[in-house]
């Protein structure tokens, strides 16, 4: 059916992305597994809606029309008459292929297939469909209403047409799409991961403190947030995953994840999300 998502996965990435289909005019079903999840996602995306209200940015009657053409379901045969299907759902291949598998058999043939994936492979990714022409990376950037980039990832076999559907959806939805290819990290990531991670290795080796190396980047190369603090938003065991990815996928010791990184994340100082991070979150 014309302008219906479905957006599988109802985390941050999952309810920004459902947000701005719902107030471009799309309807959006959100897919999750957990009611709780679900529930959760249609309160955050009031709570957004409510700020752009507040800010002048949106009516209170285009907020209400959004907010009705956001439904949600656990189960995805819900999804058959999408024509679009973005999965956000955690870093996980096995349960990314798994989903885009039992897609495949519900979601109608002509739908294009996206995945949000932060470093994970858009063309193993595609695998797992019969639609690998129809596949296709769209990678949203957290907080998804705010943020202007959608990086749209080619994967090997992802058709010009494809390509072409999705750099225009992403234009109607208020985004500036970038085309990039299928490579590890791709653009975005291959670019910040090196630069959180070195930012780390300054913190490590005693050369400023945080403050003062995420001041340097704020300040001097007008970055809205500091590396490390960026690390925090992001989550440090999102960062060392995407650094794993970039080693190994491309083989060079540069992108070797910095040991106080992975220390971190073994302590389970994960950042924002567990309250403790480079930085304290009460
Ligand atoms: N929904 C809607 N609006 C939101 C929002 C949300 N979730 N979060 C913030 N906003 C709005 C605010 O209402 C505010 O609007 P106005 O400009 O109209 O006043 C604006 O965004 C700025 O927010 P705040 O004033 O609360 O705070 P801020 O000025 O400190 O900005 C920020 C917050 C936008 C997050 C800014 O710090 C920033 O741009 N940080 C960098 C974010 C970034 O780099 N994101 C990419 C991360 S990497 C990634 O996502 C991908 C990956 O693969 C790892």
């Amino acid at each position: 059916m014309k302008n219906l998502v479905c957006v599988a996965g109802a985390g941050t990435m999952g309810n920004g992305i459902a947000h701005v289909f719902a107030q471009s005019g799309w309807r959006a079903l959100i897919v999750d597994q957990s009611d709780a999840a679900l529930s959760k996602a249609l309160a955050t995306i009031n709570a957004n809606m409510d700020r752009q209200v507040k800010k002048g940015a949106l009516t209170e009657d285009a907020k209400a029309e959004a907010i009705a053409r956001v439904t949600t379901s656990t189960s995805l045969d819900c999804a058959s008459e999408a024509c679009l299907l973005v999965e956000a759902i955690f870093e996980d291949e096995a349960a990314k292929k798994a989903l885009f598998a039992r897609a495949d058999e519900v979601v109608n043939a002509d739908a294009v297939f996206a995945s949000n994936t932060s470093s994970i492979s858009i063309t193993r990714l595609a695998s797992a469909t019969k639609r690998p022409d129809r596949f296709i990376g769209m990678h949203f950037m957290n907080p998804v209403p705010v943020m202007k980039l959608v990086e749209v990832i080619r994967g090997h076999a992802t058709s010009d047409a494809t390509c072409a559907r999705v750099m225009e959806i992403s234009r109607e939805l208020g985004k500036d799409p970038v085309e990039v290819n299928d490579y590890p990290g791709f653009v975005s990531n291959r670019v910040l991961m090196p630069m959180i991670n070195e930012a780390a290795f300054c913190l490590m080796e005693g050369v400023a403190t945080r403050e003062a190396i995420d001041t340097v980047m704020k300040l001097g190369m007008a970055h809205p947030m500091g590396p490390l603090q960026l690390a925090d938003f992001i989550g440090l065991d999102v960062c060392v995953n995407i650094l794993h990815v970039l080693h190994e996928g491309l083989g060079d010791p540069k992108y070797r994840a910095c040991p106080l990184l992975r220390k971190m994340v073994a302590a389970g100082h994960l950042g924002k999300k567990s309250g403790r991070g480079f930085y304290d979150y009460a």
